[in-house]
């Protein structure tokens, strides 16, 4: 049963400062994966401080594309990068990781859609690799090329694989109201209150938008910090629950 894993960018970068990886959780995320169940897994990284200044300075979003190049390349290559620090740090403790780099391998539709190849991510899991994607660029139709983020990676992933369990490892315990930890969330209106009810709130760090694209799964997710990576691949529920009852 394939177990879906996002390791956000402000969990193993740190954020203020450019191109620079926070060792110390990428080596306990890593030392964390190992010890824990990790067959059928496939792993998801964001862009924390590779990604984002590269978008920000050449003006890329997921909507507002660019033709130009370098700028793609720029993006792409620092994303790389992450990635190739990220499989090392897997391998050291005896992951058997391998990128898979969304560019290569996803488009986006003129409407915006993410198509997505998970043949490669498939024929890997079967063959008992890790494979670990990561927020990108991608062409676009009509826009050139856009950022994808690591999160629409793993909706896309959770549902061409049928995956069982999804989890967000991100710099929060969960889904906050008031400072506590919301432990389940069947509907938007559990949280509505919480996070603003119109998906463009933007002092909530983007949790409404994250919110219900995870009630739309088909998948139980759960958003959880560092200390939740264990639990989560032990097959607790840590941090939030978004969604679909585990037991049915
Ligand atoms: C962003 O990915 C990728 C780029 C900016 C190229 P995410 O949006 O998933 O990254 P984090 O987790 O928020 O840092």
């Amino acid at each position: 049963m394939t177990t879906v894993l996002k390791l956000g960018g402000s969990v193993i970068t740190d954020k203020d400062q450019p191109e620079t990886v926070d060792r110390d959780a990428l080596e306990h995320a890593s030392e964390t994966i190992a010890r824990h169940e990790h067959a059928d897994l496939v792993l998801v990284h964001g862009g924390g401080s590779f990604g984002h200044h590269h978008a920000t300075e050449h003006a890329v979003s997921r909507t507002a594309g660019t033709h130009d190049t370098d700028a793609t390349r720029a993006i792409h290559e620092a994303m790389k990068s992450l990635n190739r620090i990220v499989i090392d740090a897997l391998a050291t403790e005896g992951i058997p990781a391998l990128p898979v780099h969304p560019l290569s391998v996803g488009t986006r539709t003129v409407d915006g859609e993410l198509l997505l190849s998970t043949q490669q991510v498939q024929t890997m899991l079967k063959e008992g690799f890790v494979p670990v994607l990561h927020g990108d660029v991608i062409a676009h139709a009509r826009e050139g090329t856009t950022i994808v983020s690591g999160d629409e990676l793993v909706r896309v992933l959770a549902t061409d694989l049928d995956a069982e369990r999804v989890g967000l490892c991100s710099a929060v315990p969960g889904v906050l109201d008031a400072g506590a930890v919301v432990p389940d969330i069947d509907t938007f209106a559990d949280v509505a209150h919480a996070l603003g009810a119109s998906e463009s709130t933007d002092v909530t760090g983007g949790m409404a938008a994250k919110v219900r694209a995870l009630l739309a799964l088909e998948t139980p997710a759960f958003v959880f910090d560092r200390e939740g990576i264990g639990p989560f691949l032990e097959g607790d529920s840590p941090g939030t629950r978004i969604g679909f009852e585990p037991s049915g």
